[in-house]
């Protein structure tokens, strides 16, 4: 039994709505205005192509969503042979496995190198990859944008959920993923005082380089780079101001109407709106030196080796 079946309700209901979610919201996915994710995917593939072992290069891209990460590996890697992607949202799997079908099409008309592309329905989680995935067999594994969605990336899990991983790894081989940096103020509040609601929710507090570092040593493996990129992957948006705190209101429901929150809408409406009380006043502590509360989309991109 993988881990996407044997887990209890709450658990359940999570990892539903994600699925849910991202279903749907697959199909709009690769064109959405701000372009982060096309940006991220791309920027993960670059940093990580001086690190990789030598020729040939093969992808295990977990959480892969439409493939933007698996492409730019194809893309961008000299003699890319293989590709494998794994994800629980099936219709972003119909996605990815149609846009393959097209990337050969047009490499063959230009005789560029084309890698075997599979993309199959499959979790990330500790014990939820396919025995379709060969163990040893991958120079590189990425997970971008996903690694605080995985139930397994709570602790006690993560540095279980990393040993996992480093077994699809060939020696010399690497892992790189990215996490919402620190000044993703309004995601990490909202995720932090939701859990302590009782809200089952995405855990972006223990979130830090240092932290991340120690989860990856403790796993085994060697730090390649743990870097905040100087780059803002959407425009600045100002969400509050002193005399205008409404925007900051709105990200607040807009959160909680999210999947990553799944048991808000159960919540007494009493509690619901103290939670969002608290949330308000803890924002206070990000006020910048000319009274605007700013989130910032930045990330944590890090490169972590198998040793040899
Ligand atoms: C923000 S998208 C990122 C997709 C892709 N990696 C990219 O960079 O465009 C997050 C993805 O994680 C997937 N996901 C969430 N939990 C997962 C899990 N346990 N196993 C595999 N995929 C998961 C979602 O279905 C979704 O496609």
């Amino acid at each position: 039994m993988s881990s996407i079946d044997k887990k209890d309700d709450s658990d359940r209901t999570f990892r539903d709505g994600i699925t849910a979610y991202y279903d749907t919201r697959s199909v709009t996915y690769d064109e959405e205005p701000n372009q982060l994710h096309p940006k991220l995917a791309a920027d993960l593939i670059r940093f990580a192509i001086p690190h990789l072992p030598p020729a040939p290069h093969s992808l295990l891209d977990l959480a892969c969503g439409t493939g933007l990460v698996s492409f730019e590996f194809s893309r961008q890697v000299d003699d890319p042979a293989y590709v494998h992607g794994l994800d629980v949202s099936k219709k972003s799997i119909e996605i990815a496995n149609d846009k393959a079908r097209k990337f050969k099409v047009n490499a063959n008309k230009t005789t560029s190198a084309t890698p075997e592309i599979v993309f199959e329905y499959g979790s990330a989680n500790t014990d939820g990859i396919p025995s379709s995935v060969k163990p040893k067999s991958f120079s590189l594994i990425t997970c971008c944008s996903a690694f605080v969605l995985l139930e397994n990336s709570t602790n006690p899990d993560r540095v279980k959920l990393l040993n996992y991983w480093k077994q699809y790894l060939q020696p010399g081989g690497i892992i790189t993923f990215d996490v919402p940096a620190q000044c993703q103020v309004i995601h990490r509040t909202v995720s932090t005082i939701a859990k302590k609601y009782g809200l089952k929710t995405i855990d972006m507090s223990w979130i830090s380089k240092e932290a991340l570092e120690t989860m990856c040593v403790d796993a085994g493996l060697e730090v390649v780079q743990v870097k905040e990129v100087d780059k803002e992957y959407t425009n600045e948006k100002v969400y509050a101001t002193k005399d205008d705190m409404t925007p900051l209101e709105d990200a607040f429901e807009r959160f909680m109407k999210m999947p990553f929150f799944p048991n808000a809408k159960a919540m007494n409406l009493g509690r619901y709106e103290e939670m969002k009380k608290e949330f308000l006043n803890a924002m206070e502590q990000f006020r910048e030196s000319d009274g605007r509360i700013v989130e910032r989309y930045r990330f944590l991109i890090q490169i972590y080796r198998k040793p040899l």
